[in-house]
């Protein structure tokens, strides 16, 4: 497997979530009705999957190691780019929350505000992951050697179960 394959691959389920997502929307538009426990699953799909996760072996792995090589100028930008629309990600994931819950205290208003926020949500990580999958990642690896994409690999690994061992941890903490 290559480094980019285990993201790709959590791309795809990704891509899953902001389907669903897709038919959530459309519920939302004909009931004009939020499923708090549907909001609920998918900020925290955001913020433990896509945030901690995902962004996780992208930013402190694979990014900061980019940082070190000779990049060009259009690889610079891109990386850029990457980082702040994760950086929107979590803006979104918190106008969310903040958005479901004035919705919840009666203001019914809230709803389209709500579905246009999911909608930027899904619009911008569909932009962003396709941009990763067809392009940066690919062109980003030719940066390293075969030794050193080897090394990648085994970390995103080292990453995967360190973070399952934080996850159950914290949560004898809360038991
Ligand atoms: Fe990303
Ligand atoms: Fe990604």
């Amino acid at each position: 497997m290559e480094a980019n394959e285990m993201l790709l691959y959590e791309h795809k389920i990704i891509y899953s979530l902001l389907k669903k997502l897709q038919t959530k929307i459309e519920e939302m538009k004909k009931t004009k009705e939020v499923q708090g426990s549907f909001i609920d699953l998918l900020t925290d799909f955001f913020m433990t999957y896509i945030d901690v996760y995902h962004h996780g072996k992208e930013e402190n792995i694979m990014f900061e190691r980019l940082k070190k090589k000779n990049l060009t100028q259009k690889h610079k930008d891109s990386m850029d780019l990457l980082l702040k629309q994760h950086e929107l990600g979590r803006k979104l994931t918190e106008k969310i929350i903040k958005t479901t819950a004035e919705y919840f205290k009666g203001r019914t208003t809230q709803i389209d505000e709500l579905i246009k926020i999911l909608e930027e949500f899904k619009k911008l990580y569909i932009e962003h992951a396709e941009f990763e999958d067809n392009h940066f990642f690919k062109e980003a690896l030719e940066y390293f050697s075969s030794k050193e994409k080897e090394q990648l690999i085994q970390d995103f690994f080292k990453f995967n179960i360190r973070m399952v061992d934080e996850k159950y941890k914290n949560l004898i903490e809360i038991i």
